[in-house]
């Protein structure tokens, strides 16, 4: 087995080589005097069993070039195997057609990397989970809910209620509501740009409640802040937020920091920039993804990794 990273995630990428006990591979990613990107895989990898580590977070459009570049250098090197680390799939959000004349990007990404050589997929969190299925190969699908339902767990939050804040994410907080032992709750939300939401719904009995909200992920920061805002005008006691991955545009600090959150548990999924002002834990997933990478090596049953 042998493990490499692209640029996205270098810090996530060690933590895992560091669990695995095993350095990253040798590759150099520098650019083209105009600026395209050029990949040389510096050790031989013949007949290895390959991972590369490169989550298409923002610059998005870098990253995933990134991945599929690499991915063709390491096919043409003639690696065994090529699995594709992706703890954050960018273009998730784009899963299908909502209005006429639009892409479901999703799928163009999975399409993308198959025809660049990968052999399999290893993700976390999607967006969607049917996601999974925008893929003809073999891919395992993580969830971060482990690693942050331990620390939750520890919190002792007392009377709580999870809470989706959208009907899309009314799966996960079930699946949390389970884990937590504690009560449900939903949000309705209208989304009216790509910036801005109104939350305008509560469903649950959430009075009096520790609230915990979760998502898969934050950009904007529009969503979670108006679900709290929502929640406390509802006499919830203390609002927690669970978000796996912490996408985090500018305007997302500026909303949060006046958001009345009291904790923001994130996953290092992707590097976070200036969480200084803002209530925020980030939990690594590096030790999970490392089992993962261990287990799909030998062969063996990733399903565990999914409890508790
Ligand atoms: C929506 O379906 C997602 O799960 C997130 O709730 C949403 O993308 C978050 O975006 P923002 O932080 O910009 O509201």
């Amino acid at each position: 087995m042998k493990i490499f990273t692209g640029s996205a995630n270098r810090p996530l990428a060690e933590g895992i080589a560091e669990r695995l006990e095993i350095p990253l591979g040798d590759i150099q990613i520098t650019r083209f005097p105009d600026g395209e990107i050029a990949v040389k895989i510096v050790e031989n990898i013949r007949g290895e069993d390959v991972f590369i580590i490169q989550p298409t977070c923002a610059p998005t459009n870098e990253n995933l070039m990134e991945l599929l570049i690499v991915i063709d250098a390491m096919r043409r090197a003639s690696a065994a195997r090529i699995t594709a680390v992706m703890p954050f799939y960018g273009y998730g959000r784009q899963d299908r057609k909502d209005q006429p004349r639009v892409p479901i990007t999703a799928k163009l990404v999975a399409n993308l990397l198959v025809a660049a050589g990968v052999s399999r997929v290893l993700a976390m969190d999607f967006h969607a989970q049917q996601i999974q299925g925008f893929f003809d190969i073999p891919v395992d699908h993580l969830f971060a809910s482990p690693v942050i339902v331990r620390h939750l767990r520890e919190q002792k939050l007392g009377d709580l209620v999870v809470v989706s804040p959208d009907p899309g994410g009314m799966k996960m907080a079930y699946a949390y509501s389970r884990m937590l032992n504690a009560g449900l709750a939903i949000v309705a939300k209208q989304r009216k740009s790509p910036r801005e939401v109104e939350s305008y719904q509560v469903v649950g009995d959430v009075q009096g409640k520790t609230a915990l909200i979760v998502d898969d992920l934050i950009t904007t920061g529009g969503t979670l802040c108006g679900a709290a805002r929502l929640l406390k005008q509802h006499g919830v006691g203390d609002i927690h937020a669970a978000i796996t991955h912490a996408v985090f545009v500018q305007e997302a600090f500026d909303r949060l920091s006046k958001a009345p959150i009291k904790e923001i548990v994130v996953t290092d999924s992707i590097p976070l920039h200036n969480p200084d002002r803002l209530p925020i834990t980030v939990l690594s997933v590096a030790e999970l993804l490392a089992e993962a990478i261990q287990r799909i090596h030998s062969n063996q049953s990733v399903s565990s990794l999914f409890r508790i």
